[in-house]
């Protein structure tokens, strides 16, 4: 029986308060609006800014989080004419309308339609197709995939593949993206070069392989918890430190194995120390030190001499792809075997078990635990 046009009762992770478990609920989606997709979600995995949102922010509450999924589409809204029931998709938390004037420049990823321009604190649409017990909740950066049916407008969609494994390249959505393009298109890592990539869960595991794919020659992967040092190395990493086991500042300690510093920093933790320390660990002159992990809560300090010592410091949001185009790009390159996605699944569960899988990433237990949702 058709369920386009109707309300769909179904599954989903609710957070409905800071710092508490989620709880699997019943909720309502409705059915997608003019422009809008609704889809039915297949796999989904838990990045670290979904734990953000629930441990660091007070605000954005009730919510479904989740924005690292993949699924098919069940159903398409009014204006709707590139996707169709039974598309393979994306869900993109960073959208491409390709009409406001940032899609249009070829110099950046952000779009002026995407939820960033509406609210950068709270990371939710303001617009939501989910209620549960009578009341509206927020959609995270307007996907939701901890849901087993989501609505998501058509900027916010990719296409991909049909012959793509959902449960493998759901983890294109966000972190494997956001690491490798971090490295090829915002540090713009050259071959023959020194990297530092300053911790090591997916999204610094996914640097590592573009600074790797990049034709880096020495990729030193810096993170306190050595579990981590045995996957860097399956990624590309020719050294592996752990500042733990340095009385001396890290940033000393990579001056002294690269003559004064490393050519590209990539800082894959959230950590307003460790984004000093990355840009402190680039060798005057040219080095490129990039932000990738994610903070609101905190201000960064530097000595101005870094910067007029010749280093650069960027942010990257989602690698610098623009999703729309960049995502399927990348679900062919998994296809075609040019870049690894098995090896960042260390556990796979059901959206039931996604407390467990949170508590695995607090614990730094895991690198991604990829969570099956709906049978396909
Ligand atoms: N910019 C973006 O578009 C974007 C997208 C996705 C995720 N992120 C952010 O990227 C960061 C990493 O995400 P993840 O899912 O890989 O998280 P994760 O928790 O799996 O990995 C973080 C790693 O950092 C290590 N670490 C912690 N403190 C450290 C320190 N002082 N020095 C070195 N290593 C340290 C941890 O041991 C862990 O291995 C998060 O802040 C996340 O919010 C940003
Ligand atoms: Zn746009
Ligand atoms: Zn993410």
């Amino acid at each position: 029986m058709s369920t386009a046009g109707k309300v769909i009762k179904c599954k989903a992770a609710v957070a409905w308060e800071p710092n508490k478990p989620l709880v699997i609920e019943e909720v309502e989606v409705a059915p997608p609006q003019a422009n809008e997709v609704r889809i039915k979600i297949v796999a989904t995995a838990v990045c670290h800014t979904d734990l953000y949102h629930v441990f660091e922010l007070e605000d954005g509450f009730p919510i479904v989080l989740g924005h690292e999924g993949a699924g098919i589409v069940e159903s398409v809204g009014s204006g709707v004419t590139e996707f169709q029931p039974g598309d393979k998709v994306i869900p993109l938390c960073n959208p491409q309308c390709r009409e406001c004037r940032f899609c249009k420049s070829p110099k950046t990823n952000q779009c002026e339609k995407g939820w960033l321009a509406h609210s950068s604190v709270v990371l939710a649409s303001p617009d939501s197709r989910l209620t549960c017990k009578g009341k509206k909740v927020l959609q995270y950066v307007g996907t939701s995939t901890f849901s087993e049916y989501t609505v998501v407008n058509q900027i916010a969609l990719a296409k991909i593949d049909p012959a793509a494994p959902l449960d493998k390249v759901c983890l294109l959505g966000c972190g494997v993206c956001t690491g490798f393009g971090a490295a090829v298109n915002t540090a713009k890592v050259e071959p023959g070069s020194t990297c530092a990539v300053f911790g090591l869960g997916a999204v610094g595991l996914a640097a590592v392989m573009g600074c790797s794919a990049a034709g880096a020659k020495r990729i030193i992967a810096v993170d306190i918890n050595p579990e981590k040092f045995e996957k860097a190395k399956v990624f590309g990493a020719t050294e592996c430190v752990n500042p733990k086991d340095h009385d001396k500042p890290i940033s000393k300690v990579l001056a002294e194995m690269t003559n004064g510093g490393v050519d590209f920093s990539l800082e894959c933790v959230g950590n307003v120390e460790v984004m000093r320390t990355a840009l402190e660990s680039c060798v005057e002159g040219w080095g490129v030190s990039v932000i990738v992990g994610w903070t609101d809560v905190a201000d960064f300090a530097a000595r101005p001499v870094q910067l007029i010592a010749g280093r650069t410091w960027k942010g990257s949001l989602l690698g610098g792809f623009k999703c729309k185009d960049g995502i399927p790009e990348m679900v062919k390159a998994y296809l075609d075997k040019k870049v690894k996605l098995d090896e960042f699944i260390t556990h796979n569960m059901t959206l039931d078990q996604i407390n467990d899988a949170f508590e695995l990433m607090k614990r730094g237990e895991c690198i991604r635990t990829v969570l099956s949702v709906s049978p396909q």
